[in-house]
């Protein structure tokens, strides 16, 4: 992607999409959600197979535009809303029985090249970070919220050492006069991190991730997630999350390995049907990750990794073991503004 590049030129190319085909094999046909629309890689790959329908959700009103074209093209067998994953249950009926239910997180390649939406760190747009649907702006909590509070949310949701650091300079500077774009946060971010040029990545990596993580209430919205895509699924139905960073391969990893009994199993001796504390057969025991021609085609593959199980008869129970280990998530990314 270059900086001189309009919208329209620029290519999304689905990452880890003959992986995700593989293990839902459209071929035979059914139905499938696909949580995070984008540009519709995965959901035009699954309808070029005849016998497939798809009902697709994704945040962002800009992504309507790829969504209008593929419902002229297939109205009988796509359906496009535009809402948060999180909602899941207001647009799909229990009994719609998909064979499998996807979810490729983070950003899109429109996402991040859209300078207006202030996700790069040259945008000289007002600072946004807004995938769609949100109560605030990157603008809000950069300029509004305590200190401490802020210093907090860099460190965790950034895994940032120097979230202190940071958080001080960005108040000394709010003090004088609102940061306004994100060219602004990152050079006062640069100021606050010692050595920075001898970081390979840019040193407000960290904190742009962080912010835009809370900015979309990004850990939240996955935690409830897939706890809806568990309530959807039926006896084998297809559960797949491509994830990007480690926070949120943790919580994918937790997920799973506590519905499948991995981590804390009381009955692990008895068949999976039998043992009503399991909702999930897991497949990968260790993520998948993405092939040298992935990442030729898009370098965000390079941080992807592929978790998948397959959903059992049990009924579904509700999982607060699973939202208490991340309660924390949740308290952080409510705060008020
Ligand atoms: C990596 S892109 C998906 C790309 C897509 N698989 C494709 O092949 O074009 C992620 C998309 O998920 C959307 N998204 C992220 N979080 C969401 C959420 N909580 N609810 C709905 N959509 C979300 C983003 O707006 C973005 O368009």
């Amino acid at each position: 992607m270059n900086a001189t590049m309009s919208l329209e030129e620029i290519k999304h190319h689905p990452v880890m999409l003959n992986h995700v085909l593989s293990i839902i094999s459209p071929q035979h046909g059914g139905t499938f959600i696909d949580c995070t629309f984008g540009g519709g890689g995965y959901s035009q790959a699954i309808l070029k197979f005849t016998g497939t329908k798809v009902l697709a959700i994704d945040r962002d009103k800009l992504t309507q535009k790829y969504a209008n074209s593929l419902e002229k093209k297939f109205p009988k067998r796509f359906i496009f809303f535009q809402e948060k994953f999180s909602n899941l249950n207001k647009v799909v009926k229990q009994n719609l029985n998909p064979r499998a239910i996807i979810f490729d997180l983070g950003l899109s390649s429109f996402q991040l090249a859209d300078r207006k939406r202030g996700f790069s760190f040259e945008s000289k747009n007002l600072l946004n970070m807004e995938m769609g649907i949100n109560k605030y702006s990157a603008y809000d909590v950069v300029n509004t919220l305590d200190k401490e509070y802020l210093a907090a949310i860099i460190k965790i949701l950034g895994d940032e050492k120097d979230g202190k650091i940071i958080a001080n300079k960005i108040d000394e500077y709010r003090r004088k006069k609102p940061i306004k774009t994100s060219q602004e946060l990152a050079l006062i971010i640069n100021k606050a991190k010692k050595n920075y040029n001898y970081y390979k990545k840019n040193p407000a990596t960290k904190t742009f991730q962080a912010i835009r993580i809370f900015v979309n209430q990004e850990l939240t919205e996955l935690i409830l997630g897939l706890i809806e895509a568990a309530k959807l699924l039926s006896n084998g139905g297809i559960l797949i999350v491509v994830s990007f960073h480690s926070l949120e391969d943790k919580i994918v990893k937790n997920f799973f390995n506590l519905y499948s009994n991995i981590e804390k199993n009381p009955s692990r001796y008895l068949p999976i049907d039998a043992n009503k504390s399991s909702l999930f057969k897991l497949i990968t025991k260790k993520p998948l990750v993405a092939s040298i021609k992935d990442i030729k085609e898009n370098v965000r593959a390079r941080s992807a990794k592929l978790r998948y199980a397959i959903r059992n008869s049990n009924s579904f129970f509700y999982p607060n073991e699973f939202k208490n280990k991340f309660e924390n998530y949740f308290k952080l990314e409510s705060g008020k503004i």
